[in-house]
């Protein structure tokens, strides 16, 4: 079994009114089975000791390469899978923080319209077989929220509404719509039970430039209408640029860096955020990017290197890097980040490397 024993690790706990969730030492470990008798050889350190809050009304947006455990830290926040260890707080409508980590199944049951996840691919998720109607009536219907079939209709037409969908496509299947409205009717069915946080899981990551934008929009103007809190998961950092106010920046099941978003973009204090920003395109062709390309692969979250997991593709590793595994401190107010060199280097935000 994993060392389930809570290690204390900054940011500490937040007392203030206006935390929306609160994770704490969140560890997801996959256990490796091998042979006849399924015996365990190791474990997938998916999510690895994180911990950070959100504010309500807040975007918080998650980034990292492929496998660096966005997805299975979301999973984990709105408890589709139960965490190894750690905590979840999250703020109820009445006001009160319960750790839904720890809550048994029939207390989830009730506050799991709280919360809720929508997916990179819109088509997947939606039942092909069900119509629109069906597809948002659905968690009213689960939860009860509504009986009569007329009250339930009107509900989601009013939300078809709310999110830009035609009324008159009410009984019609997901095949017959694009991606992008495919994406509304998913973000439809997310609001039907008046949810207080979402996680956008890559929503926008399989859509057109210009449709990004709409769907980014529309999150947004949802946000305010609905006063809602996101957290925004995305591997492309200019999509997080424009919708989140701070950003968490993932590297085989940890957080490296953690700020506000203008701080993250312009002045950044983990070598692997310098490596993504440097990634992000510019608008202006005149412009010639300087991408900083990094060497080998991100590191197997099964068996990870030593000392910082960064190392082996980092330009700026020295000795230590190598033996000690760096502390997760305070840098500036509110800037966080996971580097032995962190008050050091002078590393590039998006405004140099453009
Ligand atoms: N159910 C599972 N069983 C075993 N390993 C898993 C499981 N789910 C995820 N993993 C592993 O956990 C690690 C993190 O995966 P996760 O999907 O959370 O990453 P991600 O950051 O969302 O990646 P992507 O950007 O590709 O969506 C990966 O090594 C993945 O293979
Ligand atoms: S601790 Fe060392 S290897 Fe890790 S990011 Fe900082 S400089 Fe690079
Ligand atoms: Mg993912």
């Amino acid at each position: 079994m994993p060392d389930a024993k809570l290690e204390a690790q900054p940011p500490a706990r937040q007392e203030s009114d206006d935390v929306m969730l609160e994770v704490r030492n969140l560890k997801k470990y996959f256990p490796i089975e091998k042979g006849l008798f399924r015996a365990v050889k190791g474990h997938v350190k998916a999510v690895d000791d994180v911990s950070f809050t959100i504010r309500e009304g807040e975007t918080f947006g998650l980034v990292g390469e492929s496998g660096s455990g966005k997805t299975t830290l979301g999973r984990c926040i709105v408890r589709a899978i139960s965490p190894t260890s750690g905590q979840i707080f999250f703020r109820l409508p009445a006001g009160e923080l319960v750790d839904i980590a720890a809550l048994p199944k029939r207390e989830l049951r009730d506050v799991r319209k709280y919360f809720h996840m929508i997916f990179q691919d819109p088509y997947s998720s939606l039942d092909p077989r069900m119509s629109v109607l069906d597809i948002i009536a659905e968690p009213i219907r689960n939860n009860k929220l509504l009986k009569a079939n007329r009250d339930i209709q009107d509900r989601v037409r009013e939300l078809m509404t709310v999110v830009g969908l035609d009324i008159q496509h009410l009984n019609r299947y997901p095949h017959a719509f694009s991606g992008g409205q495919r994406q509304r009717i998913g973000i439809a069915r997310s609001l039907a039970p008046n949810p207080r946080l979402i996680v956008c899981d890559e929503a926008v990551s399989a859509l057109d430039v210009s449709i990004q934008a709409q769907i980014l929009n529309l999150l947004e103007d949802l946000q305010s209408e609905f006063n809602l809190t996101f957290l925004f998961i995305a591997h492309d950092l200019s999509v997080v640029e424009h919708i989140s106010d701070r950003v968490g920046v993932m590297y085989v099941g940890q957080l490296v860096e953690l700020t506000d978003t203008d701080s993250l973009f312009t002045n950044p204090k983990h070598p692997y955020t310098e490596a993504l920003l440097s990634a992000v395109p510019t608008t202006d062709p005149e412009i010639k990017m300087d991408r900083i390309i990094l060497p080998g692969e991100v590191a197997n979250p099964a068996d990870p290197p030593s000392g910082c997991y960064f190392h082996p593709r980092c330009r700026y590793a020295q000795e230590l890097c190598k033996r000690e595994a760096p502390e997760w401190k305070e840098v500036a107010p509110g800037h966080f980040a996971a580097c032995h060199f962190a008050d050091e280097l002078e590393l590039r935000g998006v405004e140099d490397a453009r």
